[in-house]
């Protein structure tokens, strides 16, 4: 199965013949994506990549992991949004922060470049000190201007620190096959490079070298991870009404032209905290755009019903629910009798957590649905790997067709690019000089 689509809890919100009025734009959608006739198509590479990827490179990874796993404490990460999220969300997916942390015989894995926090920056030295540490820095263009302050920070630091010759063995760059200062850096300092595919954005390139190498080192098989998302390629690139990510995507683009703006993603596992980030980032980056697009928010339950409960049962109606139901947990936690009973829990005695935060989920949709929200809910078996490559490939896919259905190019970012230059306008950069003026004028 991996991942199911249960549309049970959109009754009274969407008709069924609805989906049937959808089906031909979801048939063109579909077909813009296999034939690359749609917006951004030089972009498709994550398409077929779970069948059709480097295997001397995928070898190369698992060899570098094992030497980071023999030589190394401490991973720093650095990356930023694409080159960043997913390999943090299967991480922390696979196992909990705080199970890796104590107890896993792996390094610990620590994530730089994704803020220009100063903190941020100095919590992470502070850990560096007296570990073995080794470095994978990565960036597509090798350019951007958050990874590259980290990274010079930690290049110095392992320089001094071990010496040139060997810093080099310990520092590892994933970035463009051919361009961009990172490549040219690494190709001048001999460190191991491995590659981010020319047609592969970042917010769709967990699959490649950029979550692989630090998903391997912290000992997740990244074997069964493919082979989940390969399962999912064969299975969601048939266009038929029953194909459950079509039936996702087109579910949500429904619920949008219905007025609904906003969609939260649902978990009630904390170890799925970055996978609603990585999400977020993927959906938000690839619809939100020509000033149209679902604005993508997420929740951890039943943690966040006691902050945004309130909101989503009772405050403005613009938001749909998209819950992931993960089936089994990874380890369950009895609730004991108690002879006493004084904090008259007993009703509890003999169950698992896992059932009782499952009663939550399901009393959580059902008072949801009467406040006026709708839910889709997609079921899958577990966070394991192979479920968790599957529902990766699943919620790109549905990326892409949702974006074809809303009629923008999934695939670009152009809205990014005006923060990066009014930074760099105010922190002086050679040949901002005309827009500093003018932001320094707005700024007062
Ligand atoms: O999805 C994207 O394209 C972005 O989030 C990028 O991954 C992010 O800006 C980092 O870019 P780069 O890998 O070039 O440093």
């Amino acid at each position: 199965m991996s991942v199911r689509f249960n549309g049970k809890y959109l009754n009274g919100f969407v008709r069924e013949d609805e989906f049937s009025h959808i089906w031909p734009q979801v048939e063109l959608a579909h077909k813009q994506l296999e034939d690359r006739s749609g917006p951004g198509s030089d972009f498709l590479g994550w398409v077929n990549l779970p069948r059709d990827y480097d295997r001397e490179e995928f070898a190369r990874i698992k060899a570098a992991a094992q030497k980071i796993i023999s030589d190394t404490d401490v991973l720093i990460v650095i990356g930023i949004g694409g080159s960043y999220l997913g390999a943090r969300a299967v991480i922390e997916a696979v196992g909990s922060i705080q199970y890796n942390s104590v107890c896993k015989a792996t390094p610990q894995i620590f994530f730089a470049g994704n803020t220009i926090s100063p903190n941020a920056l100095n919590d992470l030295m502070v850990i560096c000190e007296g570990k073995r540490v080794s470095v994978n820095v990565i960036s597509k263009s090798g350019t951007t201007t958050e990874p590259a302050i980290a990274f010079r920070v930690f290049k110095k630091y392992l320089e001094e620190r071990y010496g040139v010759e060997e810093a080099r063995k310990r520092i590892y760059a994933t970035t463009d096959a051919r361009k961009g200062t990172l490549k040219e850096l690494a190709d001048a300092e001999g460190y191991e490079s491995f590659v981010v595919p020319d047609d592969v954005g970042g917010r769709f390139s967990v699959l490649t070298a950029v979550g692989l190498l630090p998903i391997a080192c912290a000992g997740i098989d990244i074997d069964a991870l493919m082979a989940g998302a390969a399962a999912a390629a064969d299975k969601l690139s048939v266009c038929d009404p029953t194909n459950d990510c079509y039936r996702y995507a087109a579910a949500r683009n429904i619920l949008y032209r219905r007025g609904y703006c906003v969609e939260t993603l649902v978990s009630y596992e904390p170890n799925f905290t970055m996978m609603n980030e990585w999400f977020k980032q993927l959906y938000g980056e690839s619809e939100g755009k020509d000033g149209k697009g679902l604005m993508p928010t997420s929740v951890i339950n039943s943690t966040d019903l006691h902050s945004m409960g309130q909101f989503v049962q009772d405050g403005a109606r613009i938001m749909f629910e998209t819950v992931v139901d993960i089936k089994k947990p990874v380890r369950d936690f009895l609730v004991e009798a108690d002879a006493e009973n004084r904090d008259g829990l007993n009703f509890l005695a003999g169950m698992g957590l896992a059932e009782v935060n499952r009663k939550a989920m399901l009393g959580t949709i059902l008072a949801h649905n009467d406040g006026g929200v709708p839910n889709i809910v997609l079921e899958t078996e577990s966070l394991g790997e192979y479920d968790l490559g599957y529902l990766i490939y699943f919620f790109e896919r549905a990326c892409a067709i949702s974006g074809y259905l809303l009629g923008v190019n999934p695939f670009d970012q152009p809205g990014v690019e005006s923060y990066k230059k009014n930074m760099f306008a105010l922190l002086g950069k050679p040949g901002y000089e005309a827009q500093k003026a003018e932001l320094e004028a707005k700024l007062g």
